[in-house]
């Protein structure tokens, strides 16, 4: 079969390496994808948000079976235009991807079906929010409605600050539209951890955990990123996290989604934290989390297609998967200055070594090739690499180990990834 894929990063070029496994396909399509990404696949130079275009391309090269690897597509409705083709797509319609596309959407449907969360208040007016922030205890959650690149959520300690949020927010619209609405959470601790999920609209099928780092310092300091590392599985996710959350969470919300008229096909990503009164979701996605992915699908042992397509039909329970008894990290290599500004188009240099090396991946984040066919850096977030071992700390050493086969100028990562805890 002939598989297109949409999107353009390191999640992306995991999804392509792991679709080429698969015996049943004989082409891959990737719009745009990137330099790693072409290895597996052919790119094509559409945008992932030029929705009539990839469909007449899908068309026209008879695509089997399409997969949406980013948040913004789905959102927007990319689904449900493929599906007026014809096409086959692997992804919720636009009425279910607003589990991720609105907190407010999904805030309201945890309270109404008692999935556990934070308690919160939803604003569609600043002076109310301002009003509410005077008798709040801090501190506090801000949350932007929408889509924001995973930056618009702030964590306020006093009224100063979460004032100036909500003009961030809702006066300034620092971030567009996604600031229409506000979400004003209470503040929760705990250990967070990521659970990636398939679903086909009434069943679903839990994937192994996984943890990133989003702060761009060791030590968890540093600005927000888009994540510059993970490791798989969390050593917090234990049974006992995993009973509570099928019981309490994971087919409740799909059964959730179901009873309100908008059964979810496809990814849903749980971002849970660990609190000490139990399991809460902070947010929902609906897509495979990057960087997640680069450490969950090397582990998983079933053929992607299938899975996925089980999804598509309707036929997920007839569906177990499996993941190898082993540990994954993915350590990011940025460009120094990421995530604020930084220098890009240097020559990577080193990534044949990964050819050789069963159990050893680079995925390409931010890469291209130059005028003269060279790979170079293309953004702030470069390469996923990627290694397994038999437990968390040899994938560890394996991940810091082929770091240090790839070089590039101003190369810069943390070197904490997958320490979870003391001794690992
Ligand atoms: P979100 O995009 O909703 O996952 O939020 C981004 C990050 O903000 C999370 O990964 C948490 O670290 C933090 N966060 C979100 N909601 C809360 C909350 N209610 N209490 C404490 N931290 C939070
Ligand atoms: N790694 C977090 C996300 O994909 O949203």
């Amino acid at each position: 079969m002939k598989v297109l894929i949409v999107g353009s990063g390191g999640r992306e070029h995991a999804i392509a390496w792991k679709v080429a496994q698969s015996k049943r396909v004989e082409k891959i399509y990737c719009a745009p994808g990137n330099a790693g990404i072409a290895e597996y696949a052919e790119c094509v130079a559409i945008g992932a948000m030029e929705f009539d275009r990839l469909a007449a391309f899908a068309k026209e090269k008879q695509i089997d079976f399409t997969i949406i690897g980013m948040d913004d597509p789905l959102v927007g409705g990319i689904v449900d235009v493929f599906e007026a083709e014809g096409l086959r797509v692997f992804g919720p319609r636009k009425n279910a991807a607003i589990l991720e596309g609105s907190k407010a959407f999904s805030k309201d449907l945890m309270k109404k079906y008692q999935i556990p969360t934070a308690d919160y208040r939803i604003f569609d007016s600043a002076d109310a929010a301002f009003t509410y922030l005077e008798t709040a205890s801090y501190p506090i959650v801000l949350k932007a409605d929408g889509l924001a690149l995973g930056k618009g959520v702030l964590i306020c300690t006093n009224l100063e600050e979460a004032r100036a949020g909500v003009k961030t927010i809702m006066l300034d619209k620092q971030f567009g539209a996604a600031g229409n609405q506000l979400v004003i959470e209470e503040f929760i601790t705990g250990p967070e951890v990521s659970v990636l999920s398939f679903v086909d609209g009434s069943t679903i099928r839990i994937m192994t955990s996984a943890q990133d780092h989003k702060r761009a310092k060791d030590g968890d300091r540093g600005l927000n990123t888009g994540g510059m590392g993970t490791f798989s599985p969390s050593p917090f996710y234990t049974e006992e996290v995993d009973a509570f959350c099928r019981k309490y969470i994971y087919q409740p919300t799909v059964d959730a989604m179901k009873a309100e008229g908008r059964p979810f096909q496809g990814i849903i990503f749980f971002g849970l934290m660990l609190t000490e009164k139990g399991p809460r979701v902070l947010e929902y996605n609906a897509r495979f989390g990057d960087p997640e992915t680069q450490v969950v699908l090397p582990r998983m042992k079933n053929d992607l297609i299938t899975v996925m397509e089980a999804c598509v039909d309707g036929k997920l329970s007839e569906i177990e998967l499996e993941f190898e008894d082993n540990a994954a990290v993915c350590v990011v290599l940025a460009s120094d200055g990421y995530p604020v500004k930084y220098e890009k188009g240097f020559v990577v240099e080193g990534l044949e070594a990964f050819e050789k090396q069963e159990g050893y991946y680079a995925f390409h984040a931010g890469t291209k090739f130059d005028s003269e066919g060279r790979i170079v850096t293309n953004g702030g977030r470069v390469l996923g690499v990627t290694a397994k071992g038999e437990d968390l700390k040899t994938a560890r050493a394996n991940a810091y180990q082929a770091v240090e086969w790839v070089n590039f100028e101003n190369k810069y990562c943390r070197k904490d990834i997958g320490k979870a805890i003391e001794g690992i």
